[in-house]
């Protein structure tokens, strides 16, 4: 379901109470029962009933009979919550369209002083929501996996950014809330969906960034022609949250696998040849 602005703004302050004591209360309990969120909200059974009504109605929170009756605040809610905060906050104040998909994440333009990327992370949403895995599924750390693996993601990410802005080539990190990062927009398309006028010099632009980001300390580990942007004066990587440390165990392995996959689409795609070992070396000097 696609996050809509309108309905967050509609929010109640009632139901905003909930959400966020769901949010609070997920720490302890997988599902919240419906007197314990009574008593902390201090409100009649028929209100708390019509409030919860509204929110699973729009997709923010879910019901469930089993182990036990209770409630639980679903991807969309948590989203509601970072943009209710960002909004307060003045970072941003509209939200677009949807600009991406992914398996763990939802990019949405939004805008603020400037044209902005907010990207909510949706780890786990396949795996811990599906019904039968939620259900039998005990997480080892706190109570809901799913919440905690995406505020993970977010901040992974967000960090990447911070060190590696503006010496590396990636979007302006804006803030951070929750389970979302909110970024530069960069007005322009993922590799696979451009046709490059100078193929080469944008394969050398992405190895010399490559090489920054790796005198800082940081490997990307998942780039690819769809984690680079290019807006038609030059590139950007995108998509940090599984980035490494050099010192990391498998640095090597996976700083060549993704020289690996960009040396190897530029060859395929546009018949630019730059080995493998030449980046490498290009990018550990
Ligand atoms: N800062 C940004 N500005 C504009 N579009 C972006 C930005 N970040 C991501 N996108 C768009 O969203 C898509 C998915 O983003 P990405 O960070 O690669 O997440 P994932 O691949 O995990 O879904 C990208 O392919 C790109 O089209
Ligand atoms: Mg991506």
């Amino acid at each position: 379901m696609a996050i809509s602005a309108d309905r967050i703004r509609e929010l109640h302050k009632y139901e905003i109470r909930i959400l966020l004591i769901l949010e609070r209360l997920m720490r302890r309990y997988r599902w919240v029962p419906f007197d314990i969120i009574k008593k902390t909200l201090g409100l009649s059974e028929s209100e708390v009933n019509y409030r919860l009504g509204r929110l699973m109605g729009w997709g923010f929170v879910r019901f469930d009979t089993v182990p036990y009756e209770g409630y639980s605040l679903i991807f969309q809610g948590y989203d509601a919550l970072a943009l209710i905060s960002l909004t307060k906050k003045s970072i941003i104040q509209a939200l677009g369209c949807m600009i991406g998909e992914g398996k763990e994440a939802v990019i949405y333009e939004g805008l603020g002083l400037s044209p902005l990327a907010l990207k909510f992370h949706h780890v786990g949403q396949r795996s811990f929501q599906s019904a039968r895995v939620t259900r039998d599924y005990i997480p080892e750390e706190g109570n809901c996996p799913w919440l905690l693996a995406s505020r993970l993601s977010a901040e992974r990410e967000y960090e990447a950014l911070r060190t590696l802005h503006p010496d590396v080539s990636v979007p302006l990190p804006v803030d951070i809330n929750r389970h979302t990062v909110v970024m530069e927009f960069i007005p322009g398309a993922t590799l696979n969906r451009c046709s490059l006028e100078d193929p080469r010099d944008v394969l050398l632009e992405i190895i010399e960034n490559v090489g920054k980001a790796y005198e800082l300390g940081v490997i990307h580990s998942d780039l690819s022609e769809y984690n680079v942007m290019h807006d038609g004066f030059r590139c950007y990587l995108i998509d940090w949250p599984q980035w490494v440390s050099t010192d990391h165990t498998n640095a090597e392995e996976l700083l060549t696998r993704d020289l690996e996959n960009i040396t190897r689409y530029f060859s395929r795609r546009y018949r630019v040849e730059i080995p493998f070992i030449e980046a490498y070396q290009m990018v550990t000097g």
